[in-house]
């Protein structure tokens, strides 16, 4: 194992999804997963399989179709979590069972209810159950931060008895200073020495995880678990892309020190998640937000015209967001919006290429100016897609005050159109009440998120809904784009029937 080497571990897919309002369909996350591949991190963690069958269906399939990375489900530590996590991952070429149990005293007495001895026994009997699966396992302390030092030691140095090759150490309420951080990784780099790997999973409740990662490798950690934009649970988890870019940019510090990641696709990985998730990185978000190139003051504009690194010091290159003057329109040809395509790291083949041309200039009719945020999401909610068992032909609608409205949905449907009509409180819920009629399912709305995709009043309007079908327990996400509002709202909810019928068919 090289040394100097910091293996990125990726969980945009797993705490990532935790951040409220984050649900991903299983085609989305093997878009990102496609996309994390590019970008080049080397361990996946595609979700938590035994926590729906949507996740566990996410994972497999991503397991199927990642060659290139390590693929990890979490699973609590108890048995029958290890299985499915073993059954989820199995396809994958590597694969990482991720076991964890709580160790801190607060967990053990309030949450778990058992002794510390009972803790450490089941750590012990779910990795060796994990290790007759695979050969990679990692075992997570959950709240390490918090928990007592001799006991992380005593715990530690039993799993990886019992054959634990990763342990890590998560400040899962992000508690920590820097400095207590890496005090802490000191003491168990040195305690575990080679045995194992030390790995740091920081959330940012204090606004601290990406500084505690970063205290982390200094001090020895040699895996750190982050998410792309920083998402995750609560105030979310260390960002990727600012572990990443503070190790390149200030080699001064961390060298011989490196990650594997290509720097270049940085952008478009960002831009993709906060695409498909709905969840756009703060504007003056590190890296990745809309203003962190952006010098709004005339000195600073000036010194940067004269010389860039008077106020810059990375370059919108080094991530992939190079400005693109080209913004595509009515009159771009097909080699232009090709061009573009391979541009935002899409890899269409010719019959894909076709049709999201012709959606292009379709939506060309509608709205004038096209940027890369409206190819993003004509490409990912629009070509890549689940199989379209249903689709939104025609809409029309009406509402009257008082919020009563009408709707009228023809659907196609095995090559047949189906019409029909339903009053609703409101025309959202008219809609929706004609496609469970159309389909014969009924669904029950748990969410429905309007967003703005790019610039401009014509800009064009993504739905995504949460919903949960008749005979299922979990809620199946639909996205739905669209110059008109409510034609989105079809779309996105037909989209959700779509996934939970492929995800059921499978
Ligand atoms: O924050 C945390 O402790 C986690 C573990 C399950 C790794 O996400
Ligand atoms: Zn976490």
């Amino acid at each position: 194992m090289d040394k100097n080497k910091i293996i990125v571990f990726d969980t945009t897919l797993r705490d990532g999804e935790q951040s409220p309002g984050a649900s991903m369909n299983t085609e989305e996350k093997i878009q990102i997963a496609l996309q994390l591949e590019r970008l080049g991190v080397d361990v996946m963690e595609a979700g938590f399989a035994a926590a729906s069958a949507g996740d566990f269906d996410a994972i497999n399939q991503i397991a199927k179709q990642i060659n290139n990375i390590r693929i990890a489900s979490l699973a609590r530590a108890l048995e029958k979590d290890i299985k499915v996590a073993a059954d989820a991952i199995a396809p994958a070429k590597n694969r990482r069972i991720h076991t964890f149990i709580a160790t801190s005293s607060i967990h053990m007495e309030h949450k778990l209810k058992m002794a510390s001895e009972e803790v450490i026994k089941r750590a012990v009997e779910s990795v060796k159950y994990a290790k007759t699966f695979v050969d990679d396992v990692e075992f997570s302390c959950e709240d390490a931060g918090r928990s007592d030092i001799v006991f992380l030691k005593e715990i530690c140095a039993a799993v990886v008895e019992a054959g634990a090759t990763t342990l890590n150490l998560p400040d899962t309420v992000g508690f920590r200073m820097p400095y207590e951080i890496a005090k802490m990784i000191e003491e168990m780099v040195k305690f575990i020495g080679d045995k194992a790997i030390i790995s740091v999973h920081n959330h940012n409740d204090l606004g601290l995880a990406v500084a505690n990662t970063l205290a982390s490798i200094k001090a020895g950690a040699r895996q750190v678990e982050c998410t792309i934009n920083g998402l995750g649970e609560r105030a979310g988890n260390a960002a990727l892309e600012e572990i990443v870019m503070t190790l390149k940019t200030r080699n001064d510090e961390f060298a011989p020190l490196y990650t594997d990641i290509v720097a270049k696709e940085i952008y478009a990985t960002s831009r993709l998640v906060a695409s498909i998730t709905g969840i756009e990185p703060q504007p003056n978000k590190a890296i990745v937000g809309k203003n962190a190139f952006a010098h709004e003051s005339g000195i600073h504009q000036d010194g940067v015209l004269k010389c860039a690194s008077t106020y810059e010091i990375i370059r919108a290159e080094d991530i992939g967001a190079e400005k693109n003057s080209l913004v595509l329109g009515k009159h771009s040809g097909r080699h232009a919006f090709k061009d573009k395509l391979i541009n935002l790291g899409f890899d269409l083949d010719d019959s894909e290429l076709n049709e999201a041309f012709i959606k292009f200039k379709d939506l060309c009719d509608k709205k004038k100016d096209i940027f890369d945020d409206d190819i993003r999401a004509l490409v990912s909610n629009e070509i890549i897609k689940i199989p379209q068992i249903y689709e939104v032909e025609k809409l029309s609608t009406s509402s009257c005050n008082k919020g009563h409205a009408s709707a009228a949905v023809s659907i196609k449907f095995n090559d047949e159109i189906i019409s029909d009509a339903a009053l609703g409180n409101g025309t959202a819920d008219a809609i929706f009440k004609v496609i469970d009629r159309i389909s014969n399912i009924n669904g029950e709305l748990k969410d429905y998120k309007v967003n703005a995709v790019s610039q401009g009043k014509d800009a064009l309007a993504k739905i995504t809904v949460k919903v949960v079908f008749e005979d299922s327990n979990n809620a199946t996400i639909g996205h739905g784009l669209d110059i008109d509002t409510m034609m989105a709202s079809a779309k996105a909810y037909v989209s959700a029937l779509n996934s939970y019928l492929s995800m059921k068919n499978r």
